[in-house]
């Protein structure tokens, strides 16, 4: 069952009923102010990080769900409404939201009255503007009253949440004309204000919460909207918010226009104030409200927010024989790319903003789906991140995106991090071509005092691997790998230990984990990122220092033939007591995915047909409809030497749920070894247009990946196995939106860029006869025509550029030449 459509050409998911199966969000602003927005108008506003500046006030997992948001509420006559259905719920006539690239549009009809609003965020603009088109179409004059409603955060979300015996004595405002702003703080230690203006005049006002809604009534029945009238409130203390009170009438066909801004402005400590040193200085607020004051200002803004989209994803498009992977791959995979790039995991419907911030191998694995949008901001993003390493290549495990700085409470230890810097840099460099980025002196630990090239930071990745070896010759797994929740070192017994940040004081004398516990998955991330290394110092020229590194990646590769081959896959891990984790001699949890994927790819035992060995099992053991489990069988109780992993019931997150991220990596997989016809089947199997008919059961947007989808184990605890096997959860922030670009994109359509050039060497579905992609790289434009006549799935049989035979997959770079034509046949 489906809640909506596609509707391509104006790049817009179409919501047509608000009772979606879970709130379908969309984020505006892709700089420094942000807004989720979900499709009745729920959500919040922060400005660069959502935990140290909220702007607005979100009650998470509240009842009913999705409390909290920019809402317009209008009394006609008594009949109360929202545009947006909620929160009053009042049964609209019409109803449509319409998501689109960094805006969404509302539109709700009730009695013959329109109301259309539209939300956005301008490009370089710290403010939503919304738009509010009321068009009266019946025959009848109408008379009614529009309120606006914003509910100021006190800036500090996890204090806002928190610290009630403060906080109900500080809130403070100033109302100035038709704009409402919020000063909680200013006048003390606080250099930011935010504000809520309309470009007309008001009514009235409210900006005291318990006068506006009513101490015993909630958003759905605000007294003042009950009342048709403002009360001119003002707060101090309690709960600061805004809302604008109009009576407005309109004649048959007549429309109205109203532009709000809910704004966010930082001052210089020296102009804070105008002369009576207490009134805000307001003169880059008011400039701000001026640039967006009439409906053509609003319009041009939203032209200019269209244009940079069409150019970002104008950079790849492509023509498949399946919509389905056009409007992903063109469209919104590309967007969620620049939604992760920017906000990592910090703040989603299932991410609160106070949790985490920036991850140091969540971020860096984002870049590979972004940085060929803005290579720029890749780089400087790279460059944040590797500041938060350590001189001996450990790494805090996470950053705060407004101080940067590496988050001391988490720490480090997670043994896979290095290596993902090796491939985000890599990334950059085969796109952009600018080796420059292994000569930025990037500091450690944010001390520039003892800062070292780029180069160097990736020279101490790769050895933090080589010099952290357990008994086999595999990889500490420390407190964990890419799998949070496969804590080795941890034996928690005790509620309310963290299982990443805690680990058991048995380890204490060994440094803090057990030298015992290996993982296999940052075995085999190693041997696929390490050559990227090795490539970079043949470039380089430092041919002595590359084959050490390739020796330790072949030594690396022979330990896991040798004690991380389980017979028809690789193993998993060796816990800290030396037994092995994902094995067939295992009662439970006998194959994982995470490892498989990277050994294929890299090629490890391939002579002994350990790739077609190990994806034939994954296909027999953890392949369902909706998608890969990360493992079977799923854990039924809790293994004190795994950790977190075995807490959760079947089917969930880590315990054998479909985690989509690394579905991700099976893709590539089965896309590298020729499969194309399997790599396209797990690809439709979790992509989420290929999900929209059944929305009902996915629940979560379907033009957006979620990190876990229910595996065929969920339920099992409850003896329904089955019940939410197929059900999304924790939509938009998760690795997946990277990898699974990169897996359509360069592995599946095999449009793969490398140091050397563009790489074109597809592994598609053997039906298509071909395809036709478009793709921006290094300052020229590639067109890209792929004939498959013979119906293979994978294999070049020649390559013409610009009508010329040339040998291989690489487009060789020409100098100053701005248009390659080139076309593919495979055979
Ligand atoms: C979450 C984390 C990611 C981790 C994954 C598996 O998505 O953000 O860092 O790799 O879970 O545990
Ligand atoms: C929990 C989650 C995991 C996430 C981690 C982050 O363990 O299950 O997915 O990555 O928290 O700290």
């Amino acid at each position: 069952m489906k809640f909506g459509y596609f509707d391509d050409a104006n790049k817009e998911y179409v919501i047509t009923t608000p009772k979606t199966p879970y709130p379908w969000i969309n984020y505006l602003g892709t700089q420094g102010f942000f807004s989720l927005i979900s499709n009745t108008a729920g959500g919040y506003s922060f400005y660069k990080d959502a935990r140290l500046r909220r702007i607005t006030r979100y009650r998470y997992n509240n009842v009913p769900i999705d409390m909290g948001g920019r809402y317009f509420y209008i009394n006609d006559n008594g009949t109360i409404w929202n545009p947006g259905w909620s929160p009053v719920k009042t049964e609209l006539d019409e109803y449509e939201c319409r998501h689109g690239m960094g805006y969404t549009k509302i539109t709700g009809k009730k009695n013959d009255l329109k109301v259309n609003v539209t939300f956005f965020v301008p490009q370089d603009y710290d403010g939503e503007v919304q738009q509010v088109v009321l068009t009266n179409e019946g025959s009848a004059e109408k008379t009614f009253a529009l309120f606006s409603f914003a509910e100021w955060c006190l800036w500090d979300a996890q204090d806002d949440s928190n610290n009630f015996q403060r906080n109900f004595s500080t809130g403070r405002v100033e109302v100035d004309g038709s704009v409402i702003y919020h000063k909680t703080e200013y006048r003390d230690r606080r250099n930011h204000f935010a504000f809520y203006s309309v470009n007309d005049s008001i009514d009235g006002y409210d900006t005291d919460r318990d006068s506006f809604i009513g101490l015993y009534n909630g958003f759905n029945n605000p007294e003042a909207v009950l009342a048709g009238k403002a009360t001119n409130s003002f707060a101090d203390g309690w709960a600061p918010i805004a809302s604008h009170y109009k009576k407005i009438t309109l004649k048959p066909g007549e429309s109205k226009t109203l532009v709000f801004i809910l704004g966010y402005v930082e001052m210089p400590q020296d102009q804070k104030f105008e002369a009576d040193g207490k009134t805000i200085n307001k003169v880059k607020a008011k400039a701000m409200i001026e640039k967006y004051s009439t409906p053509e200002k609003f319009e041009e803004g939203m032209k200019e927010l269209r244009a940079y989209w069409n150019k970002l994803l104008s950079i790849l498009s492509v023509t498949t024989p399946d919509d389905k992977v056009d409007r992903m791959v063109n469209i919104w995979n590309q967007y969620q790319c620049m939604v992760t790039f920017n906000l990592s995991r910090s703040a989603s419907y299932f991410e609160s903003g106070i949790g985490r911030g920036m991850g140091f191998r969540d971020s860096n694995q984002d870049v590979l789906g972004f940085v060929h949008q803005i290579p720029d901001r890749a780089k400087e993003r790279i460059i944040d991140i590797a500041s938060t390493q350590f001189p001996d290549g450990g790494c805090y495990h996470q950053y705060q995106p407004l101080t940067k700085k590496g988050n001391a409470d988490i720490g480090g230890d997670f043994s896979d991090d290095p290596l993902w810097l090796i491939l985000s840099v890599s990334a950059y460099i085969k796109e952009t071509g600018d080796w420059g980025i292994l000569d930025e002196m990037v500091p450690y630990d944010n001390d520039m005092s003892i800062a070292q090239t780029m180069l160097e930071h990736l020279k101490v990745s790769f050895y933090h691997i080589v010099n952290n070896l357990g008994p086999h010759g595999l990889p500490l797994a420390m407190r964990a790998d890419w799998n949070d929740c496969i804590n080795l070192s941890c034996f928690s017994d005790t509620p309310g230990e963290s299982f990443q940040t805690y680990t058991n004081p048995k380890f204490a004398a060994e440094g803090g984990y057990s030298k015992v516990a290996e993982s296999v998955m940052v075995a085999a991330l190693f041997t696929y990122s390490g050559p990227n290394y090795v490539e970079i110092l043949k470039h380089l020229g430092k041919d002595d220092e590359a084959a050490k590194a390739q020796a330790e990646i072949d030594k690396m590769k022979k330990n896991i033939m040798e004690s991380a081959w389980d017979g028809d896959w690789f193993l998993r891990a060796y816990d800290a007591n030396g037994e092995k984790m994902g094995s067939k001699e295992c009662e439970e949890g006998q194959i994982f995915i995470e490892p498989q994927g990277f050994a294929i790819m890299s090629d490890v035992g391939k002579e002994q047909g350990a790739d077609l060995k190990t994806l034939a099992a994954i296909d027999e053991r953890l392949n369902t409809k909706y998608g890969l489990v990360l493992n079977n069988a799923a854990f039924t109780k809790y293994y004190i030497q795994y950790g977190e992993i075995s807490t959760y019931p079947g089917g969930y997150k880590e315990n054998a749920g479909i985690f989509t991220h690394n579905n991700a990596w099976i893709i590539c997989a089965a896309a590298y070894a020729g499969q194309g016809d399997q790599a396209f089947k797990y690809y439709s199997e979790i992509a989420p247009a290929f999900t929209e008919e059944t929305s009902d059961i996915h629940k979560t947007e379907p033009y957006v990946y979620g990190q876990m989808i229910g595996g065929k184990d969920a339920g099992s605890d409850i003896g329904q196995t089955g019940k939410n096997f197929g059900q999304g959860k924790n939509s938009w922030l998760t690795g997946t939106a990277a990898w699974n670009m990169v897996a359509i994109s360069q592995y599946i359509l095999g449009i793969q860029p490398d140091f050397d050039g563009l790489s074109i060497n597809p592994s598609i579905p053997h039906e298509w006869d071909g395809f036709t992609a478009i793709r921006r790289y290094r300052g020229a434009t590639y067109n890209i025509t792929v004939k498959n006549p013979d119906h293979v799935c994978k294999g070049v049989a020649s390559m013409e550029v610009n009508g010329k035979a040339v040998e291989g997959c690489i487009v060789p770079l020409t100098e100053g030449q701005k248009e390659y034509n080139v076309v593919v046949t495979m055979g």
